[in-house]
C-alpha cells in the first residue's frame, strides 16, 4: 500500500483482516474503483455530496449508494419519516400499520398486482419471489436473464460446466458458486436479455419443466419489441410464473416498475434499492393466485416487520409522485451524456456515452483495448478534482445543474489528459496504483 495512504485506505487494510472481502458488497470494494487510493469510507453524506474520513468533500457522480439513494443521501423528507418511526418505536410485538399502507400503495401503482410481501434487501426479495413462484407452479426449474443477487437458486447457474459458460458467455464471470450444492446444477438456466429465441430453445430442451421465468424488464437498452410480450406468452403457455426484477430498474423512468412503460404485466415484480432511498426495504408484489402460494410454504423473518423500511418507502414514493422525480433523473442523465460526448469530441478521446434508452443510469465507454485502465485513470484524476467518478452515473433528485456544471468545468481537461495518456500508451504508468477490478476477485 502507498506510504501516504488516506485514512480510509488504512481502515480498509484493517477491515480485510476482520471482514472477508473487506466489505459486504462487491460493488463497494475500493478495488472496483481505484485500488490503494479510493477514500473507501465516509464520515457524512448529504444530497450528492460525500465527506471522507480525512474531511475531504466530493460530489458523487458514481452509482450513488449502488442505486439506492434516488432522492439523494439523507433526504430530509425520508429522514423525517424515519425519525418519526424511530421515535414512535420501530419494533414491537404488534405489527406496524405502515406495512399495510405500503402494500396498498404498491398495488395502486401497479393495478395488475393484488398482494405484497416485504423483505429488507434485493437478493432476499428475489429469493422470496422464486420460492413463491416455485410453490405456485409446482416446478423447480428457473429460466433467467441478468443478475439477481447472491442466493443459491441463482448461483446454481454457475455450476454448469465451464465449456457451457465459456461458449455462451451468459453468466457473471468470476462469481464462484463454491458452497452452492452441486445437486442444484441444471435448476437455473440462463438466456440473454432480448433473446426470446434462447428461452424458446430452453423450453424445447426442458419441456414444460420450467416453472419460473425471471428477468429485468430493462436494464440499459429498451427491450426489443417482442421480448417482454414473448416472455409473457411463453410463461402462460408452459404454466410458468413470470417475474420481473425491478430492483435496479424500478423508479428510474416512472414511479414504480419500468414494465408499466411497456405495458406487459408479469405475475410477480420485485423491488428494493430506490424504494427505501437508502433504508433497507424490499417488496414482492403479485397476482393474488400466485402470491397466495406463500401460504403453502414457509417465508418469515423477524426484521421483515421492522418499521423504518416501510416509513422510508412511503415517504420516498410520496415525494417521488409530488415532485415527478423521474423527469429530473432523466434530465440529469441526459445532461451527463451530453457532457461526456462533448468532452470526448473536444479532447479527441475515443469515448462515448452509453445507455441512451435509460438516461438515469448513464455510463461512459472508452473505445480502447485497455478501457478498464482508462476508466481507473479517470477515477484517479476526477478524485483529485473533488469527484467520486467511475464513469457510471446513477442520477438522483439531489443532483443539480450546478453540480453538473462543476463536473463539466473539469472533465474536458481530464479527458484531454486521458487522450494524451492513450496516445503515449502511458495510462498504466500514470496510475498511482493497480488497475481497478472489473469482477469478483479474491482479496488477500
Ligand atoms: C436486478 C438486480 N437484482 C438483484 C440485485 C441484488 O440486490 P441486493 O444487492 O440488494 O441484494 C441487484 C443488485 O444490484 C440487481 O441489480
Amino acid at each position: 500500500m502507498n506510504q501516504k495512504a488516506n485514512r480510509g485506505q488504512q481502515l480498509y487494510e484493517k477491515a480485510k483482516g476482520l471482514i472477508p472481502g473487506g466489505t459486504q458488497l462487491l460493488s463497494k470494494r475500493p478495488e472496483m474503483f481505484l485500488p490503494d487510493h479510493w477514500p473507501s469510507y465516509y464520515e457524512r453524506a448529504k444530497g450528492c455530496h460525500v465527506w471522507d474520513l480525512d474531511g475531504r468533500e466530493y460530489i458523487d457522480v458514481t452509482h450513488n449508494g449502488v442505486g439506492s439513494c434516488i432522492l439523494g443521501y439523507a433526504d430530509p423528507d425520508v429522514n423525517a419519516a424515519v425519525k418519526a418511526a424511530v421515535d414512535a418505536g420501530n419494533m414491537s410485538t404488534l405489527n406496524c400499520p405502515d406495512e399495510v399502507e405500503l402494500a396498498e400503495l404498491l398495488c395502486e401503482l401497479h393495478p395488475w398486482a393484488d398482494m405484497t410481501r416485504f423483505t429488507r434487501t434485493g437478493g432476499e426479495s428475489v429469493a422470496v419471489a422464486i420460492r413463491i413462484a416455485r410453490a405456485a407452479s409446482g416446478k423447480s426449474k428457473v429460466a433467467f436473464a441478468g443478475y439477481h443477487g447472491w442466493s443459491d437458486w441463482y448461483l446454481a447457474a454457475n455450476l454448469a460446466k465451464p465449456d457451457i459458460l465459456g461458449k455462451k458467455g451468459l453468466l457473471l464471470s468470476g462469481l464462484n458458486p463454491a458452497g452452492v450444492p452441486q445437486e442444484l446444477e441444471g435448476t437455473a438456466l440462463a438466456f440473454r436479455h432480448n433473446h426470446v429465441e434462447e428461452l424458446e430453445e430452453l423450453v424445447r430442451k426442458e419441456g414444460s419443466d420450467i416453472g419460473v421465468i425471471v428477468c429485468e424488464p430493462q436494464r440499459h437498452e429498451k427491450p426489443a419489441p417482442d421480448f417482454l410480450s414473448g416472455l409473457r406468452r411463453i410463461a402462460s403457455e408452459i404454466g410458468a410464473v413470470l417475474i420481473f426484477d425491478e430492483i435496479s430498474s424500478g423508479f428510474r423512468l416512472n414511479c414504480g416498475g419500468v414494465h408499466m412503460v411497456y405495458g406487459v404485466e408479469p405475475d410477480v415484480a420485485v423491488f428494493s434499492k430506490a424504494l427505501g432511498n437508502g433504508y433497507p426495504i424490499g417488496a414482492v408484489i403479485g397476482r393474488r393466485d400466485i402470491m397466495n402460494a406463500a401460504q403453502d410454504t414457509f417465508i418469515s423473518s423477524t426484521y421483515w416487520t421492522e418499521r423504518v423500511g416501510f416509513a422510508a418507502a412511503l415517504a420516498m414514493i410520496k415525494k417521488y409522485r409530488k415532485e415527478n422525480v423521474h423527469e429530473h433523473l432523466s434530465e440529469m442523465g441526459l445532461r451527463m451524456q451530453k457532457i461526456w460526448n462533448a468532452a470526448a469530441e473536444a479532447s479527441g478521446l475515443k469515448a462515448h456515452a452509453g445507455h441512451p434508452d435509460m438516461p438515469p443510469l448513464a455510463h461512459v465507454g472508452f473505445d480502447y483495448p485497455n478501457a478498464r485502465a482508462v476508466q481507473t485513470l479517470l477515477c484517479q484524476l476526477m478524485l483529485e478534482r473533488g469527484f467520486l467518478d467511475n464513469g457510471a452515473f446513477y442520477a438522483t433528485y439531489a443532483h443539480s445543474h450546478d453540480d453538473l456544471n462543476a463536473y463539466e468545468a473539469v472533465v474536458t481537461e481530464v479527458f484531454r489528459e486521458l487522450a494524451d495518456a492513450c496516445a503515449e500508451e502511458s495510462v498504466e504508468k500514470r496510475l498511482h496504483g493497480p488497475v481497478g477490478h472489473s469482477g469478483f476477485q479474491r482479496l488477500t
